[in-house]
């Protein structure tokens, strides 16, 4: 049996596409009813294979590379010339130098840049500054830098400078002496002092108040703290990473955020790409979730609606990968065989196509649109028409868009179902397949 074109696989949409067939071909063996079990299981097993082996393949072939053999290549060559290597020998490069960045994925030249520079500064001491947009691995990519540094074997420490009481800023870092402030009942080590030898990692940095910028730049000077309280002087050997979603640069011009402290912060300053700036990702992150989740949750790979698939690509993931990991993660907790609409979380949840038609229709809508009300009376009218639009979506979704199952479960008529159903657009053989896989 041909699975696969044998020829050397080389962008992230082959892979995807390719594990997409894979996965076919095994829902296809699962249900085969001319094959004997045995041979049925022989079959899948071969598949799951050959898919875990894509995965890994892929996994290996799209995050790592690199410019040059580090520090060989010429600063000119590097500036003049830097489009000439291409994404994959990039990833080649970095793998070959035992770059460690397992779990990052992405050939964007960005977060090739980015990572070629981590690899640069890791086995350094020299502070790094990431930023990036919420959820675009800021996190992982200290990690990266931790573990591929000289104090991989030491602690590191994640301090969330927003997630710290002002109050409680100073001593939470740099520690206190017993009976320093109320409730400070004993002594207590700081963050600082826990990562003494290893790295401390300063997320949301630009939260950190005006006070804790000083004492921090004090650090950064001096590498020694004093715990709240106490006049000792303890000397730490931190490697500092910072983390930031705002524009510290320009946070320093307002007056907001110290320039020497930026500057200090910044001597290697990273820059992770947003997602909708490596669109051409989405297919194979979706493809990676997808089966992440269904290993996790241990159920079989989801699938999903053509025109969620299509929603899926093009959205535009305010909360870039974090929010593409969980809504995968949401979708196969969700739904059964297949994913549809009706599984995404409401707040993202397309219109559908008929009720934006009514919509567009004015003064003829039969369904008012919440966001364009222009009376109460009205507002009132388009909260009841979403109740009920969302009524009916989980009721197919539960009876599997049986209709007449869903009329008699809800004691209601079912022409007058219908009528609902097309008032709002809504097929009710959309539903169809959910039930089958959800085995109600
Ligand atoms: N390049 C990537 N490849 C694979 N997974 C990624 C990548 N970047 C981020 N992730 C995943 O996305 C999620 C969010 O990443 P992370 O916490 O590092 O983001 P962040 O920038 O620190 O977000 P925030 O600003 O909200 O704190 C994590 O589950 C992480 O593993
Ligand atoms: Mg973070």
């Amino acid at each position: 049996m041909k699975l696969y074109n044998p020829t050397p696989v080389t962008s992230a949409v082959s892979f995807a596409g390719l594990i997409e067939r894979i996965e076919i071909l095994r829902s296809t063996l699962r249900w085969s009813s001319r094959l004997e079990r045995p041979d049925i299981e022989k079959l899948l097993k071969q598949a799951t294979t050959l898919r875990d082996e894509v995965m890994g393949l892929s996994h290996k072939e799209r995050f790592v590379a690199a410019a040059s053999a580090a520090g060989e290549a010429e600063v000119e060559e590097a500036v003049v010339e830097p489009v000439e290597m291409s994404a994959r020998e990039r990833r080649q490069a970095l793998m070959e130098r035992s770059f460690i960045f397992e779990g990052t994925f992405g050939d964007n030249p960005k977060l090739l840049e980015a990572l070629e520079i981590a690899e640069k500064a890791a086995p350094t001491d020299l502070p790094v500054l990431i930023d990036g947009e919420s959820g675009t691995g800021k996190e992982l990519m200290a990690k990266v830098i931790h573990a591929n540094g000289l104090r991989n074997d030491k602690p590191f420490i994640s301090v969330n400078c927003g997630a710290i009481p002002d109050s409680l800023l100073e001593s939470e870092l740099f520690g206190h002496k017993k009976g320093a402030f109320t409730g400070a009942a004993n002594d207590r080590r700081g963050k600082f002092e826990s990562a003494h030898t290893g790295t401390i990692f300063l997320d949301e940095i630009g939260e950190l108040p005006l006070t804790g910028q000083v004492k921090l730049l004090r650090v950064l000077e001096a590498h020694e703290i004093q715990r709240v309280g106490s006049d000792e002087v303890i000397a730490v050997d931190t490697r500092i990473v910072a983390a930031t979603n705002k524009d510290l640069r320009r946070m320093s011009q307002e007056g907001t955020f110290r320039e020497d402290l930026f500057y200090r912060l910044s001597v290697i300053h990273v820059t992770l790409p947003a997602l909708r700036e490596r669109r051409d990702e989405i297919p194979l992150l979706v493809a990676y979730f997808g089966d992440e989740a269904a290993g996790q949750l241990k159920r079989r790979p989801l699938k999903l609606t053509p025109r969620l698939r299509d929603f899926l690509l093009h959205y535009e993931y305010p909360g870039n990968i974090r929010e593409l990991r969980n809504l995968m993660y949401r979708l196969s907790c969700l739904a059964g065989d297949t994913a549809d609409f009706v599984h995404l979380p409401q707040d993202i949840r397309p219109r559908p196509a008929g009720l934006q038609a009514v919509a567009a229709a004015g003064g003829k809508a039969t369904v008012t649109d919440l966001s364009t009300a222009t009376s109460l009376s009205e507002a009132k009218r388009a909260a009841s028409d979403e109740a009920e639009r969302a009524f009916l979506e989980r009721g197919l979704q539960e009876v599997g868009g049986t209709v007449a199952e869903l009329a008699r479960r809800f004691d209601m008529n079912r022409s007058h179902i219908q009528m609902l159903l097309k008032k709002h657009g809504i097929h009710s053989k959309d539903f169809r397949n959910n039930r089958q896989a959800d085995g109600k």
